[in-house]
């Protein structure tokens, strides 16, 4: 069974990070291959793995359009095919661009082949981890159903588990098929900021709330992409904070 893992929470909370750092986790501990999504249309989760794609699903809009499937092929098989052709196969995962959308209020296309990449595609993997843009619209767009693991990072800031708040409630009331929705708190710089913000995480989010890892600020993430750097190559990596959070019998 593959491992379903989506990120959700405001802008600039750490999600894309965590999603970098939770790869280099799965592939380091043996829990691969991966398929990474990068579903944001603004993507860069490349740069924080340090890999390169040549092309996403919304450069294949077009040419599926055009393109018939050769004879005795179905449509389906031929988009998984042109689909499987432009990841970047990388040591224990592959990555996937979705890229842009058609525009606004059309997220056809993308976001069919990027329901059908959670079935169909991430099959052959042992880990499905999708890196979700900011907001609610993945969720009400219901790209993000049907997963284990739900981590909803968030930083101390009131804005920021506000936006988890409502993250968890919209969640709830789509009935979305999520088995497990919890918090990951990031850029935590000390144990006093730890308990306020876990405090304030069960007063804001709820009293039932997860949470699944409390992650420090890490001044290596700093200037990591601006040097060339990737979480790869990361020294101070919080490897036994993240760990328990992809072992599928933990869900
Ligand atoms: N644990 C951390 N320690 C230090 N900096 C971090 C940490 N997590 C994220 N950052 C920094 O925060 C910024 C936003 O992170 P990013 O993962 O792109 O957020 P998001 O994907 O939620 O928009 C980046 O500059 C990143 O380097
Ligand atoms: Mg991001």
């Amino acid at each position: 069974m593959t491992l379903r893992i989506a990120t959700a929470g405001k802008g600039g909370v750490g999600k894309t990070t965590f999603t970098a750092m939770m790869t280099r986790a799965l592939v380091e501990k043996g829990a691969r291959p991966a398929l990474v999504v990068d579903a944001d249309p603004n993507a860069n989760l490349n740069y924080y793995l340090g890999v390169k794609y040549d092309a996403t699903v919304s450069d294949l809009r077009e040419s599926l359009k055009r393109d018939q499937p050769p004879s005795g092929m179905s449509k389906p098989d031929f988009t998984a095919l042109k689909i499987s052709e432009i990841l970047s196969e990388n040591d224990g995962y592959d990555l996937l661009a979705m890229g842009r959308p058609e525009g606004p209020g059309c997220y056809c296309f993308v976001n069919e082949v990027l329901r059908a990449a959670m079935t169909r595609l991430a099959s052959k993997y042992a880990v499905l981890l999708v890196d979700n843009e900011a907001g609610l619209e993945h969720l009400s767009r219901r790209t993000t159903d049907d997963v284990d693991n739900l981590f909803i990072v968030s930083d101390s800031s009131i804005v920021a588990l506000r936006a988890a708040a409502r993250i968890k409630l919209l969640s709830a009331s789509l009935e979305l098929k999520v088995k497990n929705i919890s918090l990951v708190l990031n850029r935590i710089k000390s144990d006093a900021e730890r308990e306020a913000a876990i405090s304030s995480a069960r007063d804001i989010v709820g009293k039932d709330t997860q949470i699944a890892a409390v992650i420090p600020e890490i001044a290596e993430i700093g200037g990591m992409l601006s040097s060339g750097s990737n979480v790869f190559l990361l020294k101070d990596f919080p490897r036994e904070i993240l760990e328990p959070l992809v072992s599928p019998h933990e869900t």
